[in-house]
């Protein structure tokens, strides 16, 4: 974080507050009832509860996002909508999979998964695990990331798995693939891909059941 010297010296509390906060309680720390500001071990968010993670400049959010009538996806968007009143989505977890509006949950589990539920139903996890304690935050860059505490280092995080979106200093690497949205309307995945192929050029795929073509 690069702040002016000068603005700490103006705005102590501002800059202490949130540590404050954290030291006082060390299990929730929410920044109001319904929405924490990180997803701690043992706790979830749940769809009803519209319950989000913010970013501490508050310009991205990750949530339950509806992309359809009672379809909901486990998405970073940027916090201020687009004039149409509908949000920008960044990355989804569960592009092609949407959960209900009822008794879906992410989970961050006691060992270091991070699991998304469709009443009951495993939909998509990270996969990860942990002995040490660690936590979910939304960074300021729009990264979603698993952090573990001792060392900071991040046990998984989204920009390492790009849906249709790169955003600023997100590394587009040769494991990188981007895939289109179907259309303006549905975002689950379509018919374009970005990616490197094996000669290292980057290259943009057309893809359907009857048409594959390299432009
Ligand atoms: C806003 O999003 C909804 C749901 O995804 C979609 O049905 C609607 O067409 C969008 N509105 C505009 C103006 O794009
Ligand atoms: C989006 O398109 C896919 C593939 O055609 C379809 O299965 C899905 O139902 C569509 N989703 C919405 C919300 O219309
Ligand atoms: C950070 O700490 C965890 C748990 O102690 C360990 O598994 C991981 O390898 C460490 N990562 C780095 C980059 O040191």
């Amino acid at each position: 974080m690069f702040i002016h010297s000068q603005y700490i010296m103006h705005l102590p509390f501002v800059f202490f507050l949130p540590l404050i906060t954290l030291c006082h309680s060390p299990h929730v720390v929410a920044s109001s009832p319904s929405s924490p500001r990180v997803l701690t071990q043992g706790s979830s968010l749940l769809v009803e509860k519209k319950h989000h993670l913010i970013s501490p400049n508050r310009l991205f959010t990750a949530g339950f996002h509806e992309i359809g009538q009672n379809a909901y996806c486990f998405a970073i968007w940027f916090s201020q909508p687009m004039l149409n009143g509908n949000h920008t989505l960044v990355w989804m977890a569960n592009r092609n999979e949407p959960v209900n509006g009822k008794r879906s949950r992410i989970s961050l589990s006691k060992r270091g998964n991070l699991i998304l539920r469709d009443v009951g139903q495993r939909i998509w996890a990270t996969n990860t695990r942990s002995n040490s304690p660690l936590q979910l935050q939304l960074l300021d860059s729009g990264n979603l990331v698993l952090t573990e505490f001792e060392n900071k280092s991040y046990l998984w995080q989204s920009f390492s798995f790009p849906t249709h979106t790169i955003l600023p200093n997100q590394p587009f690497t040769k494991d990188t693939v981007l895939i289109s949205p179907r259309s303006s309307t549905n975002l689950s995945s379509g018919f374009y891909k970005l990616y490197f192929d094996n000669d290292n050029v980057i290259s943009l795929l057309y893809s359907s059941n009857e048409v594959t073509s390299v432009y």
